[in-house]
């Protein structure tokens, strides 16, 4: 009970995140509906408007955020005041890749919260204005941590596609951010429609975001296309042109807003 009460890593958490004014933590109820490539295209739409910018990847059991920007065979540097988080296009990337390499993360319970609060206790992101949170999906014991621990200015924003499915659980990550008053900026209806010969298809179907987004106050609703070029890009391992995607050019709105707050 004790040893719980006096976690060394508690305070070494606090005093990285007095240097990182804000964090952006990027959330869904399912997996596999685009939170990688969300974060990934938001913390470079962010560095390259001269942000400091962190992408902290915190999926435990399919962290994928280093192959996006083709740094799975680098090891994070080691300095007196912790980790450096290698950087690509201006973006500090932290994952625990980095850790685990191919082999499989066995972790249950207590040992995702450990390996979380560790990899939060342990970088060094210097200054940030921006830490950009790819989460897990659902509401399990890894959000609950990194929502307990990410405790700086912090906003959320929460991904679906447009399947009933995934709709019916964002509601469950939707009320957890209300419980934990972290004010949700935007919903993100991902591959939502394909655009072909200048029509917008919507391949799934249409769901009503806007309704969940009034019943929870969320002011900003973005739609964004299936774009077949992403996995181009991810394929020849260059993140930097997911920059010119429709995808980025879309989530622009949401740079703004968190320019203005
Ligand atoms: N708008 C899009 N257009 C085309 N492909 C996309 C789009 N968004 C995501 N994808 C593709 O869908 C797959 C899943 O995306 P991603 O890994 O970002 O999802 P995730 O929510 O992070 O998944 P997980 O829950 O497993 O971490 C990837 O192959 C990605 O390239
Ligand atoms: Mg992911």
């Amino acid at each position: 009970m004790l040893s719980e009460k006096i976690d060394p890593r508690d305070l070494a958490i606090e005093k990285k995140f007095r240097n990182i004014k804000r964090s952006l933590l990027v959330l869904s109820g399912k997996g596999g509906v685009g939170k990688s490539i969300i974060s990934t295209t938001i913390s470079l739409l962010l560095a390259n408007k001269g942000y400091k910018t962190g992408l902290l990847d915190l999926d435990l059991h399919g962290p994928v955020i280093p192959t996006i920007f083709s740094l799975e065979h680098v090891e994070p540097e080691e300095s007196k005041h912790g980790l450096i988080p290698p950087q690509a296009y201006g973006v500090k990337v932290m994952s625990l890749a980095f850790f685990a390499r191919d082999e499989p993360l066995p972790l249950r319970g207590k040992s995702k919260v450990d390996a979380i609060k560790e990899v939060l206790a342990i970088t060094n992101w210097g200054n940030l204005d921006f830490l950009v949170v790819d989460m897990p999906p659902g509401t399990g014991d890894e959000v609950l941590t990194a929502a307990r621990y990410v405790r700086n200015e912090r906003t959320a924003v929460v991904v679906t596609t447009p399947s009933k499915l995934s709709v019916s659980v964002i509601l469950r990550t939707m009320n957890l951010l209300k419980d934990l008053k972290i004010p949700i900026i935007a919903l993100i209806n991902n591959m939502a429609y394909l655009n072909i010969n200048e029509k917008m298809i919507r391949i799934f179907g249409k769901i009503d975001l806007e309704n969940l987004a009034n019943k929870f106050n969320v002011r900003t609703c973005i739609e964004l296309p299936i774009e077949p070029q992403i996995n181009e890009i991810l394929e020849i391992g260059d993140a930097k042109k997911l920059l010119d995607t429709i995808v980025a050019s879309k989530l622009k709105e949401l740079i703004e807003i968190l320019e203005v707050k």
